[in-house]
């Protein structure tokens, strides 16, 4: 990719950002967590397993939650961000997710166990921040064909897709890291352990 179609690109991506991150309250924003059950905020600070309730998770929706000390999101994906995933493996650094970046059960086209449901660990893979969900019909402001949203890092403009899949030509060198999780129930998700015996 030449040096013109980088700065091009990185413009687009900054003139997006300006719009979508501004409107959503500017570049610096902490990451708020959904409400949980348990554990305890202790079991969080030091690691444990948490169990989401994903019941009322509507289509297109994020849930921000706290593992390790590290925010991870639940997203729930719509028809038209799973069909924008599929038109951009062209455009992703690491379109098969061969980098060590998720457990082997998300080692598949959507990144993800259920393709409805995406789990991410959100920290950009560059410097650590935190990217900004840009969603379906904010993803416009960004100019680039095919991406229908997904996460945009301010710090220095890297760019995901709707599986975490990183762009070509940006800072971030990989794809978003998806955490150990299991589903304990159509609604309950299990994040931090991917081995438990289910009844
Ligand atoms: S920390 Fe995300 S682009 Fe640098």
């Amino acid at each position: 990719m030449s040096a013109d179609v980088v700065d091009s690109r990185r413009r687009r991506f900054l003139t997006g950002a300006v719009t979508v991150v501004g409107g959503v309250g500017g570049l610096c924003t902490a990451w708020p967590f959904a409400s949980a059950w348990q554990p305890s905020e202790r079991a969080r600070a030091i690691g444990a397993p948490i169990e989401i309730d994903i019941s009322k998770l509507e289509p297109g929706a994020m849930l921000t939650e706290a593992w390790q000390g590290k925010p991870v999101w639940i997203l729930s994906r719509t028809s038209e961000a799973l069909d924008s995933v599929s038109a951009l493996d062209g455009a992703v650094r690491d379109p098969d997710s061969s980098e060590e970046q998720q457990p082997d059960y998300a080692r598949n086209r959507f990144r993800s166990r259920r393709p409805d449901i995406l789990v991410l660990v959100g920290l950009c893979t560059h410097l650590g921040c935190s990217p900004q969900h840009v969603r379906v019909e904010q993803a416009s402001y960004f100019g680039l064909a095919d991406w229908r949203g997904g996460f945009f890092c301010p710090c220095h403009g890297s760019l995901f897709d709707y599986a975490g899949r990183v762009f070509k030509g940006v800072p971030a060198p990989t794809n978003l890291v998806v955490p150990p999780h299991q589903y304990l129930s159509d609604t309950v998700l299990l994040i931090g352990e991917d081995s438990r015996e289910v009844a």
